[in-house]
């Protein structure tokens, strides 16, 4: 089943994947890898120097999220923010139950596993067919005994946007404490954590055209929360471990950059993702929309009829993106996303996932829909058999 390796110059459009890093990024953060090597604990000049970048970036992050910067706690990406965030607040808690949705990443996923194995009760709250959480089933969830409320605020596959405010407001009238997992929604739509109203709120860097392996986690003033690592008392004790100083610096510019492009960029994406919706829709009769209206900009996922995703991804080298299923053992298995949403696996099996970016062009979108046209045809013909 292994997909051939994109042409060289193939289109990407895989950012919810992952993002590349930005040359300005990249340029913020050489001096933390060569001349400015310092640990920031250290109490010298090269350590000060450290220190005051991590500051810097902290105040960065900070502004982006709106929110004070002795909140911002520097993590390893997203899955390690879901993992404090749930670990952390569930440690802190005498209750014993967590509401969260069928559509969660499995970083959120695994960390409810986790707790419902000590003993823990995981209520699933469903999504509608389009794809989202609503604020009524989330507050007929909610009891006395609910610890946290875990909502993801932009869903990784089909980009659906969830009623967090919402969810939080209702978590707060049982006393229960509100997590978003933000990864895919920071840097693509306009966030302020008052204005969402959650206590902890997940970042992740290489989203967001920062490098790989550096997150951030938003944590409210007076938050309950123990840490996941036990170590020295970076972070405030929260998530302790030599900073990883240039990452770090790389996530602070990169969301101030964000910050700088939103909203305008958010307009410019959904106009080429529209775009490619409609030169899709036209030439595909047939062509199923995963995304709903409430989505991020940048994030399109149809339904190819009659073929397999991976299959046509596979045939258009073109076009670098991502379908929602898995392998395994060379049998295909249809997103669980999609399925949670009552789509047929038939339909599933036909999913793929187009997510533009910064970089992404007017060409890029009309070649790659071009081509995915191109193959879909061919597959059509009986060239990939469905
Ligand atoms: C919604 C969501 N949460 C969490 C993660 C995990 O983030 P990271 O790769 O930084 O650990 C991802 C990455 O795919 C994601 O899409």
């Amino acid at each position: 089943m292994g997909a051939p390796a994109p042409a060289p110059d193939a289109i990407y459009l895989d950012h919810n994947a992952t993002t590349p890093v930005l040359p300005e990024v990249l340029e913020a953060m050489l001096p933390y890898l060569t001349s400015q090597f310092g640990n920031p604990s250290s109490e010298h000049a090269l350590g000060r120097s450290a220190a005051q970048a991590v500051h810097t970036a902290r105040e960065q992050v900070a502004a982006a999220l709106s929110c004070h910067p002795d909140e911002v706690v520097f993590t390893s990406g997203g899955t390690e923010s879901n993992n404090l965030a749930i670990r952390g607040a569930a440690a802190a808690s005498s209750r014993r139950r967590v509401v969260s949705s069928t559509v969660e990443h499995p970083a959120t996923e695994r960390p409810l596993e986790h707790l419902r194995a000590r003993g823990w009760t995981v209520t699933h709250v469903p999504v509608t067919p389009q794809g989202h959480v609503t604020a009524a089933d989330v507050a007929a969830a909610l009891g006395p005994d609910v610890a946290l409320v875990t909502l993801m605020l932009a869903q990784n596959e089909t980009g659906a946007l969830m009623p967090v405010a919402q969810a939080a407001e209702a978590a707060h009238g049982v006393g229960a404490l509100a997590h978003t997992d933000a990864a895919q929604a920071v840097g693509k739509v306009a966030i302020t954590v008052d204005g969402l109203g959650v206590d902890l709120l997940s970042v992740a860097g290489h989203k967001c055209y920062a490098p790989k392996g550096v997150g951030a986690l938003y944590v409210r003033r007076g938050t309950p929360l123990h840490p996941v690592l036990l170590g020295a008392g970076q972070e405030h004790g929260r998530r302790p471990g030599t900073e990883n100083v240039a990452a770090v610096v790389g996530l602070g510019v990169a969301l101030a950059m964000a910050q700088g492009r939103l909203p305008e960029e958010a307009v410019r994406l959904a106009g080429l993702r529209d775009e490619l919706w409609a030169v899709l829709s036209t030439m595909v009769p047939g062509l199923v929309r995963f995304t709903p209206e409430q989505a991020l900009p940048n994030t399109l996922t149809v339904g190819f009829p009659g073929v397999s995703g991976r299959d046509l991804l596979a045939a258009t080298p073109e076009v670098a993106a991502s379908t929602g299923s898995a392998c395994h053992s060379g049998e295909e298995t249809p997103s669980a996303v999609l399925l949670a949403m009552g789509v047929d696996p038939a339909v599933a099996r036909g999913a793929v996932r187009l997510s533009l970016g910064h970089g992404t062009t007017v060409a890029d979108v009309a070649r790659a829909g071009r081509a995915l046209v191109g193959a879909y045809r061919r597959a059509a013909v009986g060239r990939i058999t469905a």
